[in-house]
């Protein structure tokens, strides 16, 4: 049974999905260490409001596990000789330079981990690849691992450990990751070994039921995490595309997303429309499969693809263009609110966030913007639109009416709950006149936002 286990990478995969481990299998220790000590310090921190990950449910994992069986650290080098299982969760950004620039995963944090875990592990090591990467990356793993023999100080030459390599991709969307990890749909093990297979399914079992527990070969499980998250986008783009046909054939985005989710064969989840999708993964992943695709000689196969994340942009630049077109075909000397930073309710996370794109269109027409969101911090904010000539027209404010006070327009570009409870009548008495709402998630109640008095565009609806 595995009793030791570290994880490299506390970000916003490694921390939750180890905190969720840690508090269902009491037995394992487990130690997550990361090369950012200002993120172990806040992992650490008392103040559990300070966690540099906000999850719902995740303090309170903290809370229970933390300095018991659960430790950040940033002691990489110790925790990997300890541990009998190492997950690596480090980022895999989008190449911005060299071979694959652009669409190509950088896979050179893998690469550091790999050979940390070479030089520091001993005896016989599960090294799991919880990152998403592209398929066969699993060889240069194995290819770096295979390399570490050990030359004793009096140089006798000693091969003092193994490895055995597992693709176990996580599937938890940001927002909801304690409830995905403590019930996933289904838990993805890949491999070639069967006693390692067996040794990470069980550490899964202490709480999943074996059901859920999916084991394959090793590139079937790397291809499917990327595959996953290919189609759920092609289903955010599907939608938003439809979104733009409702809104000139007056059709209601809402109410075809109803009578089609109601087929079985089509599901009613993923068919919100809205300013397309964020986050850190599915656009570095369909770029990635894009690239893949290109690769191994199938360009038809990577242009369909890559059309996804056209679309995606295509719906920012269109709503940036309908709200300048709304607000008389101009934004200079005009003032708007902007709620809503994270790209997704419920998270603090602003990786790919539609607003960024959007709030910068509106920023090229002129517009001074007033930032508010529940849960994101100033300084990654402003972090966003770092050139001097748009510090004078950002301004990040404490709660939604103040961002709200004497603008134009409202724009709101992030489903936070709390949007729809608004003074909404309140707000209104504080704007210039006419006094505008765009609702790009397409949840707020228009009726009485109408009869309030603003004038309001609302996603897909015409
Ligand atoms: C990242 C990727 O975005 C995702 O595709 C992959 O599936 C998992 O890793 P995430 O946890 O959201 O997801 O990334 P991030 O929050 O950036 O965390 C990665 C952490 O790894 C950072 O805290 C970084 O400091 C750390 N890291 C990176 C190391 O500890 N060592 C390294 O060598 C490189
Ligand atoms: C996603 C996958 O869901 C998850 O399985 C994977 O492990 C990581 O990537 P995440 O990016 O955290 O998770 O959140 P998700 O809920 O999938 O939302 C992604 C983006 O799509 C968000 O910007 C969200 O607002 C948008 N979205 C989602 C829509 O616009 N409409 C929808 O119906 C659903």
């Amino acid at each position: 049974m595995i009793k030791n286990i570290c994880c490299i990478g506390a970000g916003y995969v490694g921390g939750p999905s180890m905190a969720v481990i840690a508090l269902n299998c009491p037995e394992i220790m487990v130690n997550v260490v990361d090369i950012n000590s200002q993120k172990i310090d806040e992992w650490n921190s008392s103040d559990f409001s300070k966690l540099p990950v906000f999850e719902p449910g995740l303090d309170n994992i903290i809370k229970k596990c933390r300095g018991k069986n659960l430790f950040f650290s940033t002691e990489v080098e110790k925790n990997i000789s300890n541990a009998e299982v190492i997950f690596i969760s480090v980022n895999t950004p989008t190449k911005t330079v060299g071979v694959g620039k652009g669409y190509a995963s950088d896979l050179k944090w893998i690469e550091s981990s790999a050979r940390q875990i070479s030089k520091f592990a001993k005896n016989h090591t599960i090294v799991i690849e919880k990152s998403t990467l592209p398929v066969r990356t699993a060889e240069t793993i194995k290819n770096i691992l295979d390399s570490s023999e050990e030359i004793a100080d009096f140089g006798i030459k000693k091969v003092s450990k193994t490895f055995s390599i597992i693709s176990n991709p996580e599937f938890l969307a940001e927002g909801s990751a304690i409830n995905d990890l403590q019930n996933p749909d289904r838990v993805l093990i890949g491999g070639e070994d069967k006693k390692s297979i067996e040794l990470v399914s069980n550490i899964y079992k202490n709480w999943v039921d074996p059901r859920k527990i999916i084991t394959t070969n090793l590139w079937s499980s790397e291809l499917s995490k990327l595959v996953a998250n290919a189609f759920l986008a092609q289903r955010i783009s599907s939608i938003n595309s439809i979104s733009a046909l409702c809104e000139l054939t007056g059709a209601n985005i809402n109410e075809v997303a109803i009578a089609i989710g109601t087929d079985k064969r089509i599901g009613n989840k993923f068919l919100n429309a809205g300013p397309g999708f964020g986050g850190s993964c599915f656009k570095k992943d369909i770029l990635n499969l894009v690239y893949l695709c290109q690769y191994y000689g199938l360009p038809e196969v990577a242009d369909y693809w890559e059309q996804i994340v056209k679309i995606n942009s295509w719906q920012q630049e269109r709503i940036s263009s309908l709200v300048i077109k709304n607000l008389f075909g101009t934004l200079s000397n005009k003032k708007l609110a902007v709620l809503g930073f994270s790209f997704k309710a419920n998270t603090n996370d602003t990786r790919e966030s539609p607003s960024i794109s959007i709030a910068k269109n509106l920023i090229k027409e002129g517009a001074e913007l007033n930032f508010y969101d529940p849960k994101v911090n100033k300084e990654d904010i402003l972090k966003e639109f770092q050139r001097k000539e748009n510090e004078e027209k950002i301004n990040v404010c404490e709660t939604a009416l103040i961002a709200a006070k004497g603008t134009d327009a409202v724009i709101v570009l992030t489903e936070w709950e709390q949007f729809n409870n608004l003074d909404w009548e309140y707000i209104f008495k504080l704007m210039r006149k006419p006094a505008w709402v765009f609702d790009s998630r397409n949840y707020l109640n228009t009726d009485q936002l109408k009869k309030i008095g603003f004038n309001v565009w609302s996603l897909g609806q015409s």
